[in-house]
């Protein structure tokens, strides 16, 4: 039996299949992400973590079950959706490498400006072309960019894929700030222990299945078995 899930939710997938050609990685997974709330999806190498927010993001279609934005089902092209409120970082950190900082910060839906408030170390490299930047200012920049736009959903994989802890802890402090103002978050982080200080809730992922999940504080707790479960339960 599926546990019903409050009215606030922003997000919500219900009996979620998910895969490649027809074949599923993910599934019957249930996820809820409420706003204001950062929801961490941990799972080992190949668990099926970024194929759900590929299909949450509508970037991959769904096999089954249902995918719910403030309790609407939609099946929208992403600039219809980007409209209406989902931000996905990838794993790619999509910026435009021939571009400027200001350049990709205006392509964004937010502006310049708003990106700037909330993170002001961008300023001093406005003028510098994104290629030429460290990987933790060119993270910097996508969740910028992406939080400038005030989107009711964030989706994140990996924000600290190749980033020095101290880069990591101001990101997931930026994740945190935006959901206490409101935003849902949906993120996949392999820095268990570090995004479970920050977030409320999370999954475990174990080869597409959820195998886990609770409240930070309790899969804080269960942490070391989350991660032995990492080392015997590769996909
Ligand atoms: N384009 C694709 N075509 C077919 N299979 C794929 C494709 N991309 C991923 N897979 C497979 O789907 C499964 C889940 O992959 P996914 O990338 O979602 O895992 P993940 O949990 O994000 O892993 P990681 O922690 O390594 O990023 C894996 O077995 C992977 O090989
Ligand atoms: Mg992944």
């Amino acid at each position: 039996m599926r546990t019903p899930v409050a009215g606030t939710a922003v997000l919500e997938c219900r009996g979620l299949t998910a895969g490649y050609g027809g074949v599923p990685v993910v599934q019957d997974v249930d996820i809820c992400v409420a706003a204001g709330e950062v929801v961490v999806l941990l799972g080992p190498n190949g668990a099926g973590k970024t194929t759900t927010l590929l299909t949450v993001a509508g970037d991959l279609p769904r096999i089954g079950g249902e995918i719910l934005f403030d309790g609407e089902s939609r099946r929208l092209p992403l600039y219809q959706r980007a409209r209406r409120g989902l931000a996905f970082i990838t794993e790619e950190r999509s910026a435009f490498m021939s571009l400027t900082v200001r350049e990709n910060l205006r392509l964004g839906r937010g502006g310049v400006d708003a990106a700037l408030d909330l993170v002001p170390e961008l300023a001093p490299l406005l003028d510098r072309r994104v290629g030429l930047l460290s990987g933790g200012e060119q993270q910097m920049l996508t969740v910028g960019r992406a939080l400038a736009a005030r989107p009711a959903v964030l989706l994140a994989d990996e924000l600290s894929l190749g980033l020095a802890p101290k880069i990591l802890d101001r990101l997931l402090g930026l994740v945190r700030r935006a959901a206490d103002d409101g935003v849902g978050v949906l993120m996949v982080e392999q820095q268990a222990r570090k995004a479970l200080r920050i977030c409320d809730r999370g999954y475990v992922l174990s080869k597409g299945r959820v195998s886990m999940e609770g409240g930070a504080e309790d899969l804080l707790r269960r942490l070391p078995e989350i991660e032995a479960a990492y080392l015997s339960a590769r996909t």
